[in-house]
């Protein structure tokens, strides 16, 4: 049992719910969660209830985010008709991608008529990467259009059997698409929707057996490259409803849950900082952070158990035992976790 040191740790796929839902979220307790979980950079997701799909809006949000206490960038969203947008945006500093919605999901940017979706590719004439929320069916149409017109393709939270099968043998071909996994869908399976109810519900769904497997199968055979939290944090009153809001906070756990897979003999230790740091660096690009780091002591066994530093208060986790707690985070020489405890505002 010894203290080790990581790089910060980045999150590229996280929902932080300012301007427009921060009853939920917002950029200052999102960052807190953020740094308690061992991540110093996290790039934001453009489904507010606003969709940034304007340079205004992505204007207001950069503004905003400047209350974060790690860093923060920004993808840029699409419904088909900003595409007049992208090139006023594509070589800000602050913007990392475009994402796009091939299945309906929490917010209003769902393209599913197939001339729009030839547009944006068409249109997105940018190196940075083209994320796709695409499950089953729509992850092939969204790679034969990035095939079509070269794009960079970066499929989100990758989720069945059948779609690790779809990437790997896109990057056979030579095709430049990378993927990314999500901690739940490494943990859980449909199964957990009989205790968890609306807590264990989020797009894309929790898959079988089968398909976590094949998802562990992909980390190891290199087919996905990243693990993305897809942090969507929601009240437990809307978690409680008939219809509940899809999404589950991730922040705080996810680097837990990856040391428990080093635990469980799943992954090795190396491959933790190469999912959650060196693969997502290099395919978005994500600036050099001097003198930032993290400590943790990957043996040391913990509980997740509230409180929670995201605003929404629960996690699907709870109860687990987790692997590896920061206990030190430092950005550009500065404190900002000591002995597990956030020492800054
Ligand atoms: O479960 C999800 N929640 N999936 C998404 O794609 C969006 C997210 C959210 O914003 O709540
Ligand atoms: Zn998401």
């Amino acid at each position: 049992m010894s203290i080790e040191r990581f790089p910060g740790f980045i999150d590229v796929h996280v929902h932080l719910r300012e301007p427009g839902a921060t009853h939920k979220e917002d950029f200052y307790t999102g960052s807190r969660a953020a740094i308690a979980g061992g991540f110093t950079f996290m790039v934001d997701m453009p489904n507010n209830p606003t969709p940034t799909i304007t340079k205004e809006r992505l204007e207001e949000k950069v503004d905003l985010s400047k209350k974060a206490l790690c860093d923060i960038g920004f993808h840029f969203g699409t419904n088909g008709h900003n595409t007049e947008e992208f090139a006023k945006i594509w070589d800000s500093p602050s913007v990392f991608g475009l994402k796009l919605y091939c299945n309906h999901t929490t917010g209003e940017m769902l393209i599913e008529d197939k001339d729009l979706l030839d547009k944006v590719f068409s249109a997105w004439n940018s190196l940075k990467p083209i994320l796709v929320h695409a499950e089953g069916a729509q992850l092939e149409m969204a790679l034969a259009f990035a095939l079509k017109y070269q794009r960079r393709l970066h499929v989100c939270h990758i989720s069945q059997a059948i779609e690790v099968e779809l990437v790997r043998k896109a990057k056979a071909s030579g095709q430049p698409v990378t993927a990314g996994v999500c901690p739940h869908h490494l943990y859980m399976t449909g199964d957990a929707r009989e205790k968890l109810k609306g807590y264990a519900m989020m797009k894309p769904p929790l898959g079988t057996q089968e398909d976590m497997d094949a998802l562990w199968v992909g980390i190891n055979d290199g087919t996905i490259d990243i693990v993305e939290t897809d942090h969507a944090p929601h009240t437990r009153e809307e978690k409680e409803k008939e219809q509940p809001a899809f999404g589950v906070p991730g922040l705080e756990t996810a680097v837990g849950l990856l040391f428990k897979g080093v635990k469980d003999g799943r992954i090795q230790k190396e491959q933790v900082t190469k999912l959650l740091y060196s693969m997502p660096k290099q395919i978005f690009n994500i600036p050099d952070q001097g003198d930032t780091y993290i400590e943790l002591d990957p043996d040391k066994e913990y509980v997740v158990t509230p409180p929670y530093e995201t605003k929404c208060g629960w996690s699907p986790f709870e109860g687990m035992t987790l692997y590896g707690k920061p206990e030190t985070v430092v950005i550009r020489g500065k404190k900002i976790v000591e002995n597990g405890k956030i020492v800054t505002n």
